[in-house]
């Protein structure tokens, strides 16, 4: 055994799998999925592979942005269940072998929520603080994040005779975390879900929470909000030593290495690759690997408990913002040319499959690719089945549709009416009757199938959680050939995105060891001058592990 026991950062090779309970499982027929149905879904996630299940918000809400407008930081909505049920949901869990973290979102409260109807009430209100208030909205102004919902950032409030700060819409009024009464709430938030049994939470929208990129100059901003994300870590690291703290950081990467808390890694245990993901795209639109490859390698060094998460999709608008214009007009031709396909300017509302017009070999590519990545991959609900969007929903909620559980009603998610639904269902070349669980449990070359497959892989080679990443030379543009090397393991993947069929030489091989494949049969011998030629088809892809005489890993 190590110095070190590397299973206490669980996180570095965890599958997560990211759901809403609104729309995975409805148990009671009420057209709203709930935690019993979860519950009685934890066993089909266990089997999949998942170590760490990620609940989008289930808080007390109005809906007015799917739950991400909060009433009760510590309640559970009633149309989902109790907290005995949560509670139940977390024990059963944890007996299956999977953690469960939830979205922490504490940048704002809903409009509902007591505290903001007592603060726009009276300026005498306790909670008026709670808020941020500017008699006159400031000249210069920060965009607003739904550009086509709002038109500013500054909504005025008639009861309270004062204009109040909102990131995302006007019914978010957002927090001030230099009150430090806020941030004693937002730490009793976090210890009461911790003590219920939650290993983290995925922190909503942080930047904007900590005010790191300013209020339009406001004095409330913190002084050092580095400093309060520490605090924040700290606290939860002696409430719960091995919970995380999964931020939404969409920022350049140099910037997101400050959210880490640089090479100490005492501020955010993992944040979502944002970046890698939007030049996978641009990668998979021009068929050429630079884009993706460049961006893994300019990802900042950090502490080594630190983690990037990486994702295909996830619940919002797949953002291609921190592309050029230029290369985000490439991808849009690409995948989503149609006004419906696109939201705020800056994202795709479709999921993988039907970008790629459900070309098995290619969504297959992609997923392989995810999970040979160095980090820690995310899956939204219904990627391992290879689910499409219905964009007949609006915006965001085009992604946010029932768990296709079967060929039946409603994709078996709930007995409802189909006008009772939480979300609609899926029509077309992608609905339940052509894509579900229950078909591609009982077919071993389904996608279901392929997915278990490399998420046993995945946990079978910590290499790609903690290893070093290098890029392998090779000459084909559409090719990335990778390697990820940790302790004395070394593991290859070549990707090829494009769709010719390609011979990759690679070089720098000991003599004596094999390549040996894990996603299918075969191994390849190196030759006496360390190089070998590896053969993909058109959109193919191998894992290829480097083996010596006498190894003792699985092979
Ligand atoms: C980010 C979440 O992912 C998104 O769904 C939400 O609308 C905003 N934050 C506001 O909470």
């Amino acid at each position: 055994m190590r110095v070190t026991d590397t299973s206490d950062l669980w996180w570095k090779t965890a599958v997560i799998y990211c759901l809403d309970v609104e729309t995975f499982m409805d148990w009671n027929g009420d057209g709203c999925g709930d935690l019993e149905g979860l519950a009685q879904r934890l066993d089909y996630l266990a089997g999949l592979g998942v170590t760490c299940l990620w609940l989008m918000p289930f808080y007390p809400t109005p809906e007015r942005d799917d739950g991400y407008d909060i009433t009760d930081f510590y309640g559970v909505d009633p149309r989902l269940g109790t907290h005995g049920d949560l509670v139940e949901v977390i024990r059963t869990a944890k007996d299956r072998g999977m953690r469960v973290i939830a979205d922490l979102v504490v940048n704002h409260t809903s409009d509902k929520h007591p505290w903001f109807r007592s603060a726009r009430a009276s300026r005498n209100s306790p909670y008026r603080d709670y808020y941020v208030w500017r008699d006159e909205p400031p000249a210069e102004q920060t965009a607003p994040t739904f550009p086509d919902q709002e038109d500013s950032v500054w909504s005025y409030d008639e009861r309270a005779d004062q204009y109040y700060l909102h990131r995302f819409y006007k019914q978010q009024p957002d927090l001030n975390v230099a009150n430090p009464a806020v941030r004693d709430e937002i730490a009793k938030v976090m210890g009461f879900w911790l003590e219920l049994g939650l290993s983290g939470f995925r922190v909503d929208a942080v930047p904007f929470f900590l005010e790191t990129l300013g209020v339009d100059g406001g004095e409330e901003a913190l002084a050092d909000p580095h400093q309060y994300l520490r605090a924040l870590r700290s606290f939860l690291g002696r409430r719960v030593g091995d919970a995380v703290l999964l931020g939404e950081v969409n920022l350049a990467h140099e910037d997101q290495q400050k959210f880490f808390g640089g090479s100490d890694g005492d501020e955010l245990t993992m944040q979502f690759d944002f970046i890698a993901m939007q030049r996978m795209y641009l990668s998979l639109a021009r068929q050429d690997a630079g884009p993706l490859a460049s961006a893994l390698l300019e990802r900042p060094e950090g502490s080594p408990d630190s983690q990037w998460a990486t994702f295909v999709r996830n619940h919002d608008e797949l953002t291609l913002d921190k592309l050029s214009d230029s290369e985000r007009q490439e991808v849009f031709a690409a995948f989503g040319p149609e006004p419906e396909m696109q939201v705020y300017g800056r994202g795709l509302t479709r999921r993988l499959p039907p970008m790629l017009d459900g070309e098995p070999r290619r969504i297959r590519m992609v997923y392989s690719l995810l999970f040979s990545l160095p980090g820690t991959p995310v899956l939204f609900y219904g990627e391992e089945i290879g689910m499409g969007e219905n964009l007949a929903a609006e915006g965001r909620l085009a992604v946010r549709t029932p768990m296709q559980w079967s060929a039946g009603k409603n994709g078996g998610f709930s007995v409802a009416a189909p006008s009772r639904l939480a979300g609609p269902v899926v029509e077309g070349g992608f609905a339940p009757v052509h894509v579900n669980v229950n078909a591609q449990r009982r077919d071993p070359d389904s996608l279901l199938h392929f997915m278990m497959l490399l998420i046993q892989r995945y946990r079978e080679c910590p290499e790609l959680g903690w290893g070093r990443f290098a890029v392998l030379e090779q000459p084909y543009a559409a090719v990335l050939a990778h390697s990820c090397t940790w302790d004395d393991g070394c593991l290859v993947a070549v990707h090829n995105l494009g769709p010719e069929p390609r011979t990759v030489p690679l070089s720098g091989f000991d003599a004596s060891a094999r390549l040996v494949d894990l996603l299918c049969d075969g191994s390849t011998a190196v030759a006496q001058d360390g190089s070998v030629e590896i053969v993909l088809e058109g959109y193919g892809f191998r894992w290829l592990r480097v083996a010596h005489a006498g190894d003792r890993r699985l092979l």
